[in-house]
């Protein structure tokens, strides 16, 4: 008589990187779907953490009720988090999650799921950084053989720079800009050498503010600091032998702040070591998660 294997359905996988910014989605087999949180009333992510857990957990619900199995296995939820995650948002992480219909949530750091993401060789003996500039978290690691050596993290990022030109061209001009002029002018200001940026604005009379590069420098120059003494603090901080390590492997740059002109150059003026942006560094958060959902299920990444 042939015995005839059972095979019993199991939960699916779905990864999340529940960003300040941006909610990506990616279940197993399948490909990211990106949210912008603009379009959420409120706030319900702040510099990385949930801060409003009602709002999280009806965004992600009705997403997660597509991966219910025969009705009683609900999904199990990989899901990004900063490295100096704290107890009680830790808890409200959670909370969000369980009411959104996560049956099983597990809580990965986000620059561990960034190294995935970006295809570091995770076999490699010698360890690796990983630096991700995100909407309203900076979180920095050193990396071996796939796990966190060290890290370091401070709730500063892309929004940072926005409300800090905000808030000078409100005090300074009487102007109130948009989300989106603000960008303008960081993404103009971030380089080492700011030139002259001009931001039609969105105003009746169509004014537009011409900033000089100085202006956007002094704006700007503080919280670039702060971002770049993310990276610097956790070199300093770390064993000389790591430190040596990173200066022949580099660094790994992702997150939005990847993509601010000069941002990249900064940083490796900074720590003097070279650093290096992989092809998406906004998706590899999440396509990291996915790829360590795949391997917890037995497939290979
Ligand atoms: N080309 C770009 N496309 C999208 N965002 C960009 C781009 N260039 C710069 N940015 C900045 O990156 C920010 C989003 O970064 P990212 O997606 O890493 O944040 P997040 O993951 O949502 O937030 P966090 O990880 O800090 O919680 C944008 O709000 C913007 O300021
Ligand atoms: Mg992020």
């Amino acid at each position: 008589m042939t015995a005839i294997p059972l095979r019993f359905p199991r939960r699916c996988t779905v990864a999340i990187d529940l960003g300040t910014a941006f909610l990506r989605i990616a279940p197993e087999r399948f490909g990211v779907v990106t949210m912008p949180m603009a379009n959420t009333a409120g706030a319900p992510m702040r510099g990385g953490v949930v801060a409003d857990p009602l709002t999280v957990a009806e965004m992600l619900r009705p997403v997660l009720s597509k991966f219910w199995r025969l009705g009683i296995l609900g999904p199990r939820v990989l899901v990004g988090a900063p490295t100096d995650l704290r107890e009680k948002e830790r808890a409200t992480l959670v909370g969000a999650l369980s009411a959104s219909g996560a049956n099983s949530i597990e809580i990965i750091p986000e620059p561990q799921a960034s190294a995935v993401g970006a295809g570091l060789d995770l076999s490699s003996p010698y360890a690796q950084m990983v630096v991700d500039v995100g909407e309203g978290v900076t979180d920095c690691a050193i990396i071996r053989e796939g796990k966190i050596v060290t890290s370091h993290a401070s709730r500063v990022g892309c929004s940072t720079l926005r409300e800090r030109v905000r808030r000078t061209v409100l005090q300074k001009w009487g102007l109130c800009l948009t989300p989106e002029e603000a960008e303008k002018i960081v993404q103009a200001g971030v380089s080492a050498s700011p030139r002259m940026t001009a931001v039609p604005l969105s105003t009746a009379n169509s004014e537009t503010l011409i900033i000089r590069p100085e202006e956007v420098r002094e704006v700007l120059e503080p919280i670039i600091e702060e971002i770049l003494a993310v990276s610097t603090t956790l070199l300093q901080n770390a064993p000389h032998a790591l430190g040596c390590e990173i200066i022949e492997s580099g660094i790994v740059l992702t997150g939005g702040g990847a993509l601010l002109p000069g941002l990249r150059k900064r940083l490796a003026r900074a720590t003097d070591i070279h650093v290096t942006i992989p092809n998406d560094p906004l998706g590899t958060v999440v396509t990291g998660l996915q790829k360590m959902g795949a391997g917890m299920n037995g497939e290979a990444y």
